[in-house]
């Protein structure tokens, strides 16, 4: 949370399944278009936090499928618990926040009565959270009857269903809606609230998130009947909620073109991105950028041109260095000539590029340091570096890349993987 100094300029909270993630799409384009929109604009100056009913083992589970960014908060099981950075670093606070007239011992017991409750696995049953599968046409009338037996037994919880098969009991004080405004609340303390809030999402759970005052929200093209509905009942005249045409991350992506948040063109949509010279004022877009052409490079999405590699070493320092992750050594102009090389090796396959945590720091007044991960997949397979790069400005004209430093990412080093780990 210390990572700006100032108020984000856009603090996005998004729920995963079905809303950022999209279990249709097997290329995972929508959720692509996004990091790189994220990365390249608004990595920088604003906040990512992902607000998802899974509990920490399902969630690390799903960024080891999917190719997801790294958020700057981490909301998970529904609201229950609330970690920073890319450590994280659990809010304490808010755990002791959430004891109060909470047992989940008599919850346990009340639920045991109720036959139509099928118990989720025990990954999922957290301190705050005691999840169970229930029919749809059964589930209004559990509900109902449950929350008269756990109140008799003096507790104070919240009970919601989602996707049309999940119900969740929680602490009354629990959900997505309440920890986003236990987040607004701190960061209103420290002076630093965000300027605008979009928040995202599909099913039930996510339903609260739209009641926080002041935000702007979009609920995906595919959003399930439980949250249209509440959203009938609720909130239909309010002007900053939108029903997306488009579904899962793109529909994000429409959400903030239409409330005119900030850039709303991803790079991937942009069909040459080496088109602009580099640009030290944004070394996150410039990055994003050149992976994007790595990638669009080694699929032959684009002509096979000279030009792109003779740009490029342009824009290299002659005597710069290129430090491969396997601890090799070359001049970056010679990594350029050897990418060259690799056009089109992997046309037709599922190769995929992309940049997480872009940051960068200023040395002195044309020299800035940049740092990020970089992801390679093919099929399955995925391999992550470490990088930093140090960049220095030609006077408003460009910039030059001086070094370049890559590390294996735990786990990557010596792993089977997209094998032309080139630059
Ligand atoms: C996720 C959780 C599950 C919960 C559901 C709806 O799928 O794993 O426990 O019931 O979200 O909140
Ligand atoms: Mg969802």
């Amino acid at each position: 949370m210390d990572r700006l100094q100032t108020s984000a300029r856009l603090m996005i909270v998004s729920d995963l399944d079905h809303t950022m993630v999209d279990h249709h799409d097997p290329e995972n384009l929508s959720l692509l278009r996004f990091n790189a929109l994220w990365e390249g604009y608004y990595r920088h100056d604003s906040l990512l936090v992902f607000s998802t009913g899974r509990s920490p083992t399902l969630y690390k589970q799903l960024r080891k499928e999917k190719p997801m960014i790294t958020p700057d908060i981490t909301i998970m099981s529904v609201g229950t618990e609330i970690t920073y950075g890319t450590s994280m670093v659990p809010d304490d606070g808010w755990v002791e926040y959430l004891n109060q007239k909470w047992d989940k011992n008599i919850v346990r017991e009340e639920t045991r009565k109720f036959p139509e409750l099928t118990l989720q696995a025990e990954t999922e049953q957290r301190a705050h959270k005691v999840s169970f599968y229930v029919e749809k046409d059964k589930a209004q009338a559990v509900t109902k009857a449950l929350a008269e037996a756990l109140e008799k037994r003096g507790l104070d919880v919240k009970i919601i269903y989602s996707g049309g098969i999940d119900l969740d009991i929680l602490p009354q004080g629990a959900g997505k809606g309440q920890a986003l405004a236990y987040l607004h609340k701190k960061f209103t303390a420290e002076g630093k609230l965000p300027t605008n809030t979009l928040v995202c999402g599909d099913s039930g759970n996510d339903a609260e998130l739209f009641s926080i005052p002041d935000v702007h929200g979009v609920m995906v093209k595919n959003a399930q009947e439980e949250l249209l509905h509440w959203h009938a009942e609720n909130a239909k005249d309010n002007p900053k909620i939108i029903h997306a045409t488009k579904e899962c991350a793109a529909g994000i992506i429409e959400a903030i073109g239409y409330f005119n948040l900030g850039p709303n063109v991803s790079p991937r949509d942009v069909a040459d991105t080496l088109e602009c010279k580099m640009d030290c004022m944004n070394p996150g877009l410039e990055t994003v950028k050149y992976f994007l052409f790595y990638e669009r490079w080694l699929r032959a999405e684009i002509d096979r041109s000279d030009l792109y590699i003779a740009n490029l070493k342009a824009n290299c320092h002659p005597t710069g260095i290129f430090m491969h992750p396997s601890g090799v050594e070359i001049l970056l102009t010679d990594s350029l000539s050897e990418l060259s090389k690799h056009y089109g090796d992997k046309q037709g396959k599922k190769f995929r590029v992309w940049v997480d945590r872009v940051s960068t720091i200023q040395l002195d007044s044309d020299t800035w340091l940049v740092k990020y991960n970089k992801w390679e997949s093919l099929g399955e397979e995925r391999k992550g570096c470490m990088a930093t790069a140090i960049v220095s400005s030609k006077g408003g004209n460009g910039s030059t890349l001086i070094h370049a430093h890559q590390t294996w990412l735990e786990g990557s080093e010596g792993k089977d993987g997209p094998s032309s780990w080139i630059l």
